[in-house]
């Protein structure tokens, strides 16, 4: 039995890392899917070609999720093809490892924007959608517990992340739509090449400090999405799942 049958699921940033191996988890296991990007076209229709390929059900949706306005386009959208949203995973995120120095306006803002005031902007979006049962899934980060150098703003944003996924697992009860976050570790996607974080000593010192002695693939990440998506997780909410093989 399909874990997700019958539900329909917006990823935001699935064109790429984790959000697209969420978004084709979640397509496996049955769920309509809403596969959000920004600017990533090719990337986002190319997941979208897999899932139909392997039968499942999926869209592509630009939205710029800092926007009000294309995020409320976005769901809207979702709810014209599929009728209504069950699941949002609140993925889409920016990181920008800067020491302190560094500090601007724009460094914070480009932070705060997407990864906290974005995900407020789909709950708040998203909810009127929803029907009672519900689950938003929030990405946040080992970042907060482990605090590395030079990540004071992102490791902030990500903060931020794990207050609100308790504030709204509280307001969110009444109507049994439950709110809860996975903190990834370090895992090896686009954004992180991109980023030139493995071109550092920083990769080869994570995995040394990670007891199962690699770092984290999409993979990794995408069971514990649908875990908390799906009605097996029925009486959780509030809740982190950490998922670092064991680095702290
Ligand atoms: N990778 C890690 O080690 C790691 C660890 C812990 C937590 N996380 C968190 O996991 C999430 C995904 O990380 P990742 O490494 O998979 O990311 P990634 O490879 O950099 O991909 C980022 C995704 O977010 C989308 N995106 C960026 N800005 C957007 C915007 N304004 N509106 C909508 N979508 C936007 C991108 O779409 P476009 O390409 O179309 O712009 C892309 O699909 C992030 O929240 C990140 O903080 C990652």
């Amino acid at each position: 039995m399909q874990r997700l049958h019958n539900k329909v699921a917006v990823v935001t940033g699935a064109s790429k890392g984790i959000g697209a191996a969420i978004a084709r988890r979640f397509a496996a296991e049955g769920a309509a899917v809403v596969v959000n990007y920004a600017s990533s076209r090719q990337a986002a229709d190319t997941v979208v070609a897999d899932i139909l390929h392997a039968g499942g059900q999926a869209i592509a949706v630009q939205a710029d999720m800092r926007d009000a306005a294309q995020v409320a386009q976005m769901f809207a959208r979702s709810a014209e093809v599929f009728g209504r949203v069950d699941i949002l995973v609140n993925n889409a995120g920016v990181y920008d490892f800067q020491p302190l120095e560094n500090l601007t306006p724009d460094l914070f803002q480009r932070h705060f924007q997407l990864n906290v005031y974005g995900y407020l902007l789909a709950i708040k979006e998203a909810v009127p959608h929803m029907r009672d049962g519900g689950s938003i899934i929030n990405m946040s980060s080992t970042v907060t517990e482990f605090g590395p150098a030079q990540s004071s703003v992102y490791t902030a944003s990500k903060g931020a992340i794990d207050g609100l996924t308790r504030a709204l697992a509280t307001e969110l009860g009444p109507r049994k739509i439950r709110v809860n976050a996975i903190k990834p570790g370090v895992v090896d996607t686009e954004g992180v090449q991109a980023g030139g974080f493995l071109h550092t000593d920083f990769g080869p010192r994570i995995t040394a400090a990670t007891p199962l002695g690699r770092l984290g693939v999409p993979d990794d990440i995408a069971p514990a999405a649908v875990y908390l998506a799906s009605d097996e997780s029925a009486w959780t909410t509030g809740e982190t799942i950490t998922l670092a093989g064991g680095h702290r």
